[in-house]
């Protein structure tokens, strides 16, 4: 059974990137086979997989258009031993394109039902948005990976989404459910996030990982050599800190069945 993970939050610079590049080699690690699909303009989880944006033929974009089948727009991160659907640029005119076509909130889900079953995770890389890639993202997913900094407005983007997600699964997704949120570049001496982190648990309970990714240069620095910070430097926080999630979302789908 594939499962379908979309990394989502409509705040912007939270680390959902960093978490779809770095979990995706951590399942890849764990011998899990996992594609990653970038749904964002910036193209950042396609340059921090080790894909050069500007050089390619073709993205998500003819994908969500229809112009081609997702199987051959599909590359290799070698770095990070997972496949990948790149978007660049090309994708921000998607957004008003897609207005004029049939279905457009389910492109990307009747696209991957092609080729999902070489995979056991596919995890999507949203934009900062709630636009219609996003909704395509949140359409697609089984269920939502919500990467979140403990600050002080955190909570109340959440309120958002959480609004959101009634109304994807009221239109177009009824069973999509939340998988986790995660706290990210977690500092634990900084008094303000131990407080939001506890609120997060009181609301949230289980759904809150246990693993927390700390604030680690590693992370921030490994993007820009086109790798993961597993491949980058294996034994920095930063990378133990993903590892530890992925074996967490093992685990917790283990206990499942
Ligand atoms: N745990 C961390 N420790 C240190 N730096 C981090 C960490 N996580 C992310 N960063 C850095 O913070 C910035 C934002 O992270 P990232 O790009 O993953 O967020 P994002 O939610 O995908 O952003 P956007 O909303 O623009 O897509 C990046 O420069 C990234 O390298
Ligand atoms: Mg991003």
């Amino acid at each position: 059974m594939t499962r379908i993970l979309a990394i989502t939050n409509q705040k912007g610079g939270v680390g959902k990137t960093t978490t779809g590049v770095n979990l995706a080699a951590s399942l890849a690690a764990a011998r899990r086979r996992t594609l990653l699909v970038d749904l964002d303009p910036q193209g950042n989880a396609t340059m921090g997989s080790g894909v050069e944006k500007r050089n390619l033929a073709a993205t998500v974009y003819q994908v969500l258009l229809g112009e081609k089948r997702i199987a051959d727009v599909r590359v290799r991160s070698e770095q990070g031993e997972y496949d990948l659907i790149p978007a660049n640029r090309d994708l921000a005119g998607a957004e008003v394109e897609l207005v004029e076509i049939e279905r457009r909130e389910t492109r990307l889900k009747d696209a991957l039902e092609e080729i999902a079953s070489d995979y056991d995770f596919i995890l999507i890389d949203c934009p900062p948005a709630l636009n219609l890639l996003t909704v395509n993202g949140l359409a697609a997913a089984q269920a939502l990976i919500i990467p979140m900094q403990c600050e002080y407005y955190a909570l109340e983007g959440l309120s958002d989404l959480v609004q959101t997600i009634k109304q994807v699964r009221g239109h177009l997704n009824p069973a999509l459910e939340i998988e986790g949120l995660l706290r990210t570049m977690y500092d634990p001496r900084n008094t303000l996030a131990q407080q939001v982190s506890a609120q997060l648990v009181e609301h949230f309970g289980a759904k809150v990982y246990r693993t927390v990714i700390p604030r680690n240069i590693r992370l921030a620095e490994a993007p820009s050599h086109g790798m993961p910070a597993l491949k980058f430097e294996r034994h920095s926080k930063g990378a133990e800190a993903y590892l530890a999630l992925a074996g967490e979302m093992l685990n917790r789908a283990a206990a499942v069945q």
